[in-house]
């Protein structure tokens, strides 16, 4: 049986108390409703739909970066879950095997999860997802008979016995599109809420003879996110996850707690990350790689060897080759350093491709921004700037070429050749200790003044 997938990301998240849509709030980097369909993705469904409304063009454009074969529906008023499930149905009209409900607040479901339920739908028609809450709070219950669940009741909705039920809904729900869709029309908004509940299609089905289970997964993979501290809880989670699974992949944390991973970040064996290191969006580190303490990574791929930091900063598109060595508050962006290549101390190394074992001294600027566009600097192999270099872009450094200290290089330079671009030195003998001499009397002039 296929299976496509329903994402429900219309709703506001009143109590995030925020102009951003709730499943555009960040987690490890990526907004929330992103993880949903990463987790969705991983059964390989034939179609995702993703509801939007609440800032749907915000929302459809965030999806459609993570994955861009999405078909976006909306869902223009807020009625409730059951409501903006069936706002997929047309999209899923010519559709023949299953759906599945994931809700874009609910970013932790593991991909075994969604198969176990894909699994018990070949006993069940309807399939969801429950959790025994450690408190439950404001969670809807599920009201089992054995292995058979017969409803689900909202917190809203229960009573004093149904509230004391610890076992709750997660928010996935299978079942056939077409059963889903059937069942759904039949849902009414009469409940404490005024919404169409899509827990609701737990009883219809019951009543006209359709079984209906629950898969029963871990609290920690339906923790939602409905309010700010939720989704520090659930950064807290996510850091500790990926703590965990680069410590097992061999890469050596000497702080775990102080280091600090996107979704995607990936880090090779043999790897030693030190304290304070923060990764962004689409990092990937190879192999025997040391990241010195408080670097900033995002958008970078740094080869096997190389040493970073610290206080280093590698913006996106930074391409770091094999043994290359970024030191001391150097900052990079769109910038690619061949083998061997150095970058210690103080600099900014921005548009630019630094050839293999070339050497930038401290304080070197690649001014790369002239007020209105970018343009490029290209350095050659083995090729010296010394310290404090202004390189005007655009411009070249031949390989095996020099530039003098404090120079401001605005030509090209030739291979071999030396650049010096700065006012010659002049030295006026005695005329320091005058100066001295002056200053002093000026100042003691002045404080008798006084
Ligand atoms: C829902 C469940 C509850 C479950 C909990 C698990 C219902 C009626 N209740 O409650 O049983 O324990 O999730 O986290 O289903 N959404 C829309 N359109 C709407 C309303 C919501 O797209 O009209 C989306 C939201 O963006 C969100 C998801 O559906 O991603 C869940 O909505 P939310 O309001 O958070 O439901 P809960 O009150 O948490
Ligand atoms: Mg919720």
């Amino acid at each position: 049986m296929t299976t496509s997938l329903i994402i429900l990301a219309a709703g506001k998240g009143t109590r995030m108390n925020s102009e951003l849509p709730k499943v555009l709030h960040p987690l490890g980097g990526a907004p929330l409703v992103a993880h949903a369909i990463q987790s969705g993705a991983s059964v390989s469904p034939e179609r995702i739909v993703v509801v939007a409304g609440h800032g749907a063009e915000a929302v459809e454009k965030a999806a459609q970066d993570y994955h861009p074969d999405l078909t976006m529906v909306r869902q223009i008023e807020q009625l409730g879950t059951g409501h903006a499930v069936l706002q997929a149905k047309d999209a899923l009209s010519d559709f023949d095997g299953d759906a599945i409900v994931l809700f874009g607040d609910t970013p932790f479901i593991s991909p075994d999860t969604i198969e176990e339920m894909i699994a018990a739908r070949a006993k069940h028609a309807v399939v969801v997802l429950g959790f025994e809450a450690a408190d439950p709070k404001r969670y809807g219950r599920l009201v089992m008979s054995g292995d058979s669940l017969d409803r689900i009741v909202e917190f809203k909705d229960a009573s004093e016995a149904e509230r004391a039920i610890t076992l709750c809904n997660g928010g996935v729900v299978a079942a056939k599109a077409s059963v889903l869709f059937d069942l759904l029309s039949q849902v009414t908004n009469d409940n404490a809420s005024e919404e169409y509940y899509l827990t609701d299609i737990v009883s219809i089905a019951r009543d006209q003879g359709l079984s209906a289970t629950a898969v029963i997964c871990a609290e920690s993979e339906t923790q939602g996110i409905n309010t700010r501290a939720d989704l520090a809880k659930a950064e807290l989670t996510l850091q500790t996850q990926k703590r965990s699974e680069a410590l097992e992949n061999g890469v050596t944390l000497i702080a775990p707690e102080t280091v600090f991973f996107s979704y995607d970040t990936v880090i090779g064996r043999d790897t030693v990350v030190e304290p304070n290191v923060v990764f962004g969006p689409d990092v990937t580190v190879e192999s025997n790689v040391t990241l010195r303490a408080f670097s900033h990574l995002e958008g970078c791929h740094v080869s096997q060897r190389s040493i970073v930091g610290p206080y280093a900063r590698l913006r996106p598109g930074s391409e770091l080759s094999e043994d290359s060595k970024i030191g001391n508050f150097v900052e990079l962006k769109n910038a690619t350093l061949g083998e061997g290549a150095k970058v210690n101390h103080l600099s900014y190394v921005g548009d630019a491709t630094i050839g293999a074992n070339a050497n930038i001294g401290a304080g070197t600027v690649t001014c790369n921004y002239d007020g209105v566009m970018k343009h490029k600097t290209v350095i050659g192999e083995r090729a010296f700037i010394g310290s404090s270099t202004m390189l005007v872009a655009p411009v070249t450094v031949g390989r095996d070429a020099m530039t003098a200290s404090g120079s401001v290089i605005t030509n090209d330079v030739p291979a071999e050749a030396l650049a010096i671009g700065r006012a010659r030195q002049e030295n006026k003998a005695g005329l320091a200790a005058k100066l001295f001499d002056r200053l002093i009397s000026i100042k003691a002039k002045r404080k008798k003044d006084i």
